[in-house]
């Protein structure tokens, strides 16, 4: 694991964005997988300022989303897809057939799952992993006590992830009960994991995950194990490690 500290949330974006543009520089036609929340917005508009320079080109890259709430539409301003589209892609030029998000209107979630995983093996498998973390440790939709050996799912979301979500979505009843996502086994199959954490509502869950046993009641301390997993971690979200 190697643990690289920032001085402040710019600092961690660049960063990680720089690990990412390395990524994509060495190997142009990688496949990254990408995730959604507050944190990693900052990679995004930096990948995209580099974009806009010639600095980095995305025409090969083929992009896997971890994530998306079940029953929610891609026009729906509260999907990952919107969130993806309006915070990334309408900027760059990844090629719309080669964007892969979880399709949250199948109602068929044996099938939306299985054919994700398909995905995933005809692209070869995923180069590069972006995660955040949940404040209860969860990477992806996998909440405490998921399974280790899982590939794509549909889950129930526990009730602090609901809670934690209620703002974007005005009231908590509003906030999708569903979800399909990566599995911990889909995020461990990823050659690289690049995680970020900024702020210090992050730092327990932190030490925790990367201090503290390796155990399904913090997924992300399955990272631990990960042969190349790298955290960019802000100074604050550092404290207590
Ligand atoms: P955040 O979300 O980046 O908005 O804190 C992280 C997560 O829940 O994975």
């Amino acid at each position: 694991m190697k643990v690289i500290k920032a001085k402040d949330y710019e600092d961690l974006s660049r960063k990680a964005a720089n690990i990412i543009s390395a990524q994509v520089i060495i190997k142009p036609d990688s496949v990254l997988g990408l995730a959604t929340g507050s944190t990693p917005l900052g990679i995004y508009r930096q990948l995209i300022e580099w974009y806009k320079k010639g600095d980095i080109d995305f025409s090969d890259v083929t992009t896997i989303n971890l994530d998306e709430y079940r029953g929610l539409s891609p026009g729906n301003d509260q999907s990952y897809h919107y969130f993806m589209q309006e915070n990334f892609f309408r900027y760059v030029n990844v090629p719309k057939d080669r964007i892969h998000i979880p399709d949250g209107e199948d109602p068929d979630s044996d099938r939306a799952c299985r054919d994700y995983d398909v995905i995933i093996k005809k692209a070869g498998g995923i180069d590069l992993q972006l995660l955040g973390i949940g404040r209860d440790g969860h990477i992806g939709f996998n909440e405490p006590g998921a399974a280790f050996g899982l590939e794509t799912h549909c889950v129930d979301l526990a009730e602090s992830t609901m809670a934690a979500n209620a703002r974007f979505f005005g009231d908590k009843d509003k906030v999708p009960r569903q979800a399909y996502t990566m599995g911990i086994k889909s995020i461990m199959q990823a050659k690289k994991v690049l995680m970020v954490a900024s702020g210090r509502e992050k730092a327990e869950i932190i030490r925790d995950a990367i201090l503290g046993p390796v155990t399904p009641q913090v997924p992300a301390s399955i990272l631990q194990m990960h042969p190349d997993f790298t955290l960019v971690i802000e100074r604050e979200a550092a404290s207590l490690i």
